[in-house]
């Protein structure tokens, strides 16, 4: 439920807990008088409530019986059972995986959120359409040049994925770092840095 400026949470439905009852909203105009949208503040008025709420409710209920009482039942850790793979690599490879993410720092050269984050997927040959929102590719200026827009693109056959380019992202920059460093994870562990971003 998203909450306008100025809606007003006067009670909780006591049958459940997420749903609140609004009454006493007042619409506000779309504009001030300077010609400001209110969306923004609406949304960060929201976030605020949402926010706000938690609190609320987390303070309300976290007593000191009931943390005890927590504490007696979880502790006696007879949930599941987790059975924790025995390769010492895949843990630290678990570990590192995404430290390639200082690419946001300066000192890594500040590159932007979509040059870092996010899936990944070949580039030099045609976008597959199973890239979540592939549309946007239209603008991509490879979409239309023939070098790149055909199945195989650049690669004259199928090589094996090592050969193939990937979107720019931590995945890539923390293989080349592990790479260069002559890292001797297996090569199952590099695997994982390398394209655990990878879905299309
Ligand atoms: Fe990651």
């Amino acid at each position: 439920m998203r909450l306008r400026y100025g809606d007003v949470i006067e009670e909780k439905d006591p049958d459940d807990e997420r749903k609140l009852v609004l009454s006493g909203g007042f619409m506000v105009p779309d504009r001030n008088s300077f010609g400001h949208t209110f969306r923004d503040y609406d949304v960060k008025s929201s976030q605020q409530k949402g926010a706000e709420e938690f609190y609320r409710i987390n303070h309300i209920n976290q007593t000191y019986e009931f943390v005890k009482r927590m504490r007696e039942e979880y502790g006696k850790l007879n949930r599941v059972e987790m059975n924790y793979p025995k390769k010492d690599w895949l843990h630290l490879t678990g570990l590192i995986h995404d430290l390639g993410k200082v690419l946001l720092h300066p000192v890594f050269g500040a590159l932007p959120q979509w040059a870092v984050v996010g899936d990944t997927y070949p580039v030099g040959c045609a976008f597959s359409e199973s890239i979540v929102h592939h549309k946007f590719f239209e603008e991509n200026p490879d979409y239309n040049k023939p070098t790149y827009n055909t199945k195989y693109g650049v690669y004259s056959e199928v090589r094996g994925l090592n050969n193939v380019m990937m979107s720019w992202g931590h995945d890539d920059y923390m293989y080349l770092v592990a790479k260069e460093n002559k890292c001797t994870l297996p090569s199952a562990g590099l695997f994982i840095i390398r394209y655990h971003s990878f879905y299309g």
